[in-house]
């Protein structure tokens, strides 16, 4: 078995998968299902000083993914810090509080939640693209506690690294990236109606469907800033949580998947990740950690695809799916015109049975 643990700002994660705010977190009794569930650390949902009242419906499931206009926790603030914290740490695991949403609503609520915050997490949902509210936020929080102050970056027309940067700048401690993505609209043709209430009927996306987005934001952010990034967005499964960390995240959150497939998802993508490591001979996490933050080789953007004659039974997908006609299947087996290869790639992923590789090549001079 791989170890699994990971250190943020300080502190121990027995692994690195943990929930992100959302309904799978929406109280105490919730959040210890996400431990029994295997996480490794805990986030609670976000509160801001009121109790959200969003529209309904307020979630949908489309293709890959969900569609949501849920906003922060309905429960008020009072509730949490009367109940809800003190049955979440009876889970023994690192509590990540998350809170929303001004400078003035950090500034009142970060005292009476820090007894129960190993960190907390600023979400950034809702003050809009300009850093001022951010900073502030940030410094609200850093003032009025002493435990780590993370940041969540929502992809809005936000450029994420700047705002990765004028967090850092600020005293964050950490970067979650990244929130939903939106607003999205979702018809149901049916009802000629949106998926999800409210006045437009627009709402947040989330699931696999921004996967490679988050990849991108966590990559590019990782690569800016010297604080951690916690990698949120689309991971279902120990290999996205492997590709997470390697583009630089320390640890990564999931919401979606535990909505879709229960809160054992957590020990799950673990147990994925553990086996993954294994099997690639790695003895820790930590070891794979960024090591997708380089750029693109030379002779691997010179290479060729290359058809393996075993594994490949001439199924046609490769020949079919060839934009430039250089595939063809001669006697059960793709043949590459590499004249006519334009050495798109798409061969090589789109192969169901791994038979055909990208083979790196000297770099023409
Ligand atoms: C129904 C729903 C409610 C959410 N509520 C919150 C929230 O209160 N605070 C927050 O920071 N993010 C919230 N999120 C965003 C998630 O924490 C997460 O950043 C996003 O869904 C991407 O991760 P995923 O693809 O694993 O779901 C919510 C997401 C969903 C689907």
């Amino acid at each position: 078995m791989a170890d699994l643990s990971v250190e943020i700002a300080g502190i121990r994660f027995p692994n690195p998968i943990m929930p992100a705010a959302g309904p799978p977190v929406r109280d105490g009794r919730a959040i210890l299902r996400c431990a029994a569930g295997g996480a490794g650390g805990l986030v609670s949902k976000t509160i801001s000083r009121y109790a959200a009242e969003p529209p309904t419906p307020n979630i949908a499931e489309i293709g890959h993914g969900l569609v949501n206009t849920e906003l922060w926790s309905e429960l008020p603030p009072e509730r949490w810090i009367d109940h809800e914290y003190a049955i979440a740490r009876e889970a023994g695991l690192p509590l990540i509080v998350s809170l929303g949403y001004s400078a003035d609503d950090i500034a009142w609520l970060a005292p009476q939640i820090r007894p129960f915050a190993d960190a907390v997490e600023l979400s950034t949902h809702y003050i809009g693209e300009d850093a001022a509210p951010m900073v502030a936020a940030i410094g609200a929080a850093k003032a009025a506690l002493d435990v780590p102050v993370f940041v969540k970056l929502s992809p809005l027309g936000r450029e994420m690294v700047l705002a990765a940067e004028q967090a850092e700048a600020a005293g964050a401690d950490g970067i979650v990236a990244i929130n939903s993505f939106g607003p999205v609209l979702a018809i149901d043709p049916e009802t000629r109606l949106p998926h999800l209430g409210g006045s437009d009927g627009y709402g947040w996306l989330s699931g696999p469907a921004i996967k490679t987005l988050a990849l991108r934001c966590v990559r590019d952010i990782a690569r800016a800033v010297r604080i951690p990034v916690i990698g949120v967005g689309g991971v279902s499964h120990g290999i996205d949580a492997v590709e997470m960390l390697m583009a630089g995240a320390s640890a990564v959150q999931v919401c979606t998947a535990a909505m879709l497939h229960g809160t054992g998802v957590f020990g799950k993508i673990a147990n994925e990740l553990d086996a993954w490591l294994d099997a690639h001979g790695y003895a820790t996490a930590a070891e794979i950690q960024g090591v997708a933050l380089g750029g693109m080789p030379a002779a691997w953007s010179a290479g060729i695809p290359v058809v393996s004659e075993e594994p490949c039974n001439g199924c046609d997908l490769c020949a079919m799916s060839c934009p430039y006609e250089a595939i063809a299947i001669v006697e059960r087996l793709a043949v590459i015109d590499l004249a006519a290869c334009v050495r798109c790639g798409l061969c090589v992923t789109r192969c169901r049975r791994g038979a055909i590789d990208w083979v790196p090549q000297a770099p023409v001079a």
